[in-house]
């Protein structure tokens, strides 16, 4: 069988390990591997590289993706879809494992429609893909973001500040409340949770008056209603570009307006993305990419492979992206247990 592999949508910590995982497993079992750079842009303009296990073997600790990526849709554009088409029957792909998000998956599940081989593998640092427990990606980018919190600690408590920190995240606030947690963050606003000003505020003087400073960590998806920062472009998926918004630099504003406490901002941004995967990322990765080889093998296409319960396993398309994952009220109320 000759598989073809493709990274789409924002790249994230593990990318790389689920490449070589892809092209090893299929190795192991007589089989090539060719990828697609960019995305589903490299599909539709035929953009090709081999990949022998030689190029691969190296990738377990490196982050981005060598494949390179884009947040190309296939199936915007009047006639891209029969490019895509084209560069599959010229490639002579019996499996195609894309490797992405929402948007990425969504696009496989099109092209699975249409009669193609495709599996899919999810990944994204948003950690908002339905149909598995974890994404890879959101550890690392998480860890990141949690090192920049306990950096903002030391500062806010040398001058006795507010520090607003704005993590990314889309409309999932899991990055948010991962940090809050592992940071120990005095408040913490994801997307699910309506803003509530009031409540904001009386948790920052509270934080102020036990300890001197306080640190806040603010999802780029909250809403802020109409006085928040203006809004960005979007994607070709027509997603927003949340972080045009700067939100936590809107929210130190308010801050110091209404509690006196003088307040700074930070946005970490694409930071999290970079970097070498963390342990579960590399594993779990590894894990998926071999799975979805598993998959084609078996002739179970149009399924992702994800992780249910510690093991992973094969579940359709329509199934992994019902519905986006976002933060369920149990983990928010883990999260207030331990707000002023
Ligand atoms: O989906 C991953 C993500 O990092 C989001 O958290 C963020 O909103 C978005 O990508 C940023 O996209 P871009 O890299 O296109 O600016």
């Amino acid at each position: 069988m000759r598989f073809g592999v493709l990274t789409g949508g924002g790249d994230c910590p593990g990318l790389n390990p689920a490449i070589r995982a892809v092209v090893l497993r299929a190795a192991k079992r007589g089989h090539a591997t060719v990828g697609f750079l960019d995305g589903w842009k490299g599909v539709r303009d035929g953009l090709v590289r081999p990949l022998a296990p030689a190029d691969v073997l190296g990738l377990i600790d490196r982050g981005g993706t060598v494949l390179g990526s884009s947040r190309t849709n296939p199936f915007a554009k009047e006639g891209d879809a029969e490019k895509v088409l084209a560069t599959l029957a010229k490639e002579r792909i019996e499996a195609l494992v894309a490797i992405g998000g929402d948007d990425t998956l969504s696009a496989a599940r099109e092209l699975h429609r249409r009669g193609r081989p495709v599996v899919g593998v999810p990944k994204t640092m948003d950690n908002d893909v339905g149909g598995t427990d974890w994404t890879f990606g959101f550890h690392s980018a998480t860890a990141v973001a949690v090192d920049a919190l306990e950096r903002l600690r030391d500062t806010a408590q040398s001058h006795h500040r507010a520090i607003v920190l704005e993590v990314m995240g889309r409309h999932a606030g899991w990055v948010a409340l991962g940090t809050g947690l592992a940071a120990g963050a005095d408040v913490t606003l994801l997307p699910e949770v309506p803003y509530d000003e009031p409540a904001l505020m009386r948790k920052v003087r509270a934080a102020v008056a036990a300890r001197g400073y306080a640190l806040v960590v603010a999802s780029e998806g909250i809403d802020l209603g109409a006085r928040r920062g203006s809004a960005g472009g979007k994607d070709e998926f027509g997603h927003e570009l949340l972080r045009e918004r700067e939100v936590g630099a809107e929210l130190a504003r308010r801050i110091q307006e209404q509690t006196g406490t003088e307040t700074r901002s930070a946005q970490i941004g694409h930071i999290q993305r970079g970097g070498a995967p963390e342990l579960f990322d590399r594993i779990l990765a590894t894990r998926l990419g071999a799975t979805a080889v598993d998959l084609a093998l078996a002739g179970r296409f149009g399924q992702v492979a994800v992780l249910r319960g510690g093991a992973t396993v094969g579940v359709p398309f329509d199934e992994a992206l019902a519905s986006p994952k976002t933060v369920s009220p149990e983990w928010v109320d883990l999260l207030t247990t331990f707000e002023p």
